[in-house]
Parts: C-alpha cells; structure tokens; sequence
C-alpha cells in the first residue's frame, strides 16, 4: 500500500498486509469484528442487548490478545520501535476499558467506539504496524 489509507475500508484489500502472516491474519480478523459490531450498532442503536454487549466483549479481548502477540513479534525481532509501541498500545487498552466501564455504568459509547476502533485500524493498524513491522535492526 503505497499511500496513506485516510478512511476505514469497506473491504479488507490484500494490500494491507505486511507479510507477517500471524500479524495479517489478527488484523484481517480485527477488521472482521470491527465491521460486525458496527452492523450490530447500527441495527440496534438502544438500548444496547445481550448480543451487541457479547461482539463488543469479544472485540475488547480480542483486540488485548492481538497486541500481546504483536509485542512479542516485535519483541522476537529486536524492534527498536517496541517502547513507543507498547505505549501506544496500553492508550488503546485504556480507551477500551474506560469504553467498557461506561457499558457496566448503564451507559451506550458503542457509536464512539465504532468511530475509536475505525481510526485505531486505519491509524494504527495499517499505517503505524506497517512501518514498525517492517523495521528489521
Ligand atoms: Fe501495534
């Protein structure tokens, strides 16, 4: 992918692999949970029910599991990038959880999820993993 992707695709495109197949294959998969809670947030706005709350839980763990892995990728590659990356990465843990926190306090925050999530993929997952990934030292 040569230029910068501005927006959340409708579709995932080859071009966003890094040829890191563990890495592709949870961010190909991260898309697919991001899409599918958006269709249940715009089919059932409010109040949110037990399945909307099931694909939002699965995405937080999912998401928690994804950047372990990536962590120790990087880690196993001797990536300078891996402090700054971490650091990322625990802001994004912790938008999540104060996101779930809201949800147990009665709240509804799935739209800005939505919103949080599609930015963290674009921003993050496809432009920022894709230059830290490829960093060989
Ligand atoms: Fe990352």
């Amino acid at each position: 992918m040569k230029e910068h992707q501005k927006y959340f695709p409708e579709k995932w495109h080859n071009a966003y692999n890094i040829d890191v197949p563990i890495i592709d294959e949870q961010h190909k998969q991260l898309f697919v949970l991001i899409q599918n809670l958006e269709d249940l947030q715009k089919k059932q706005a409010a109040p949110i029910d037990a399945e909307l709350l099931a694909a939002f839980y699965k995405l937080a763990q999912f998401a928690g599991d994804q950047l372990i892995r990536e962590e120790m990728y990087l880690q196993s590659i001797g990536s300078p990038t891996l402090p700054k990356h971490k650091k990322l990465h625990q802001g994004f843990v912790s938008q999540i959880i104060a996101y779930q926190k809201s949800i147990e306090e009665g709240g509804n925050p799935l739209k800005e999820t939505v919103r949080y999530l599609k930015h963290w993929f674009v921003d993050h997952c496809l432009a920022y993993d894709r230059e830290a990934l490829k960093k060989r030292p």
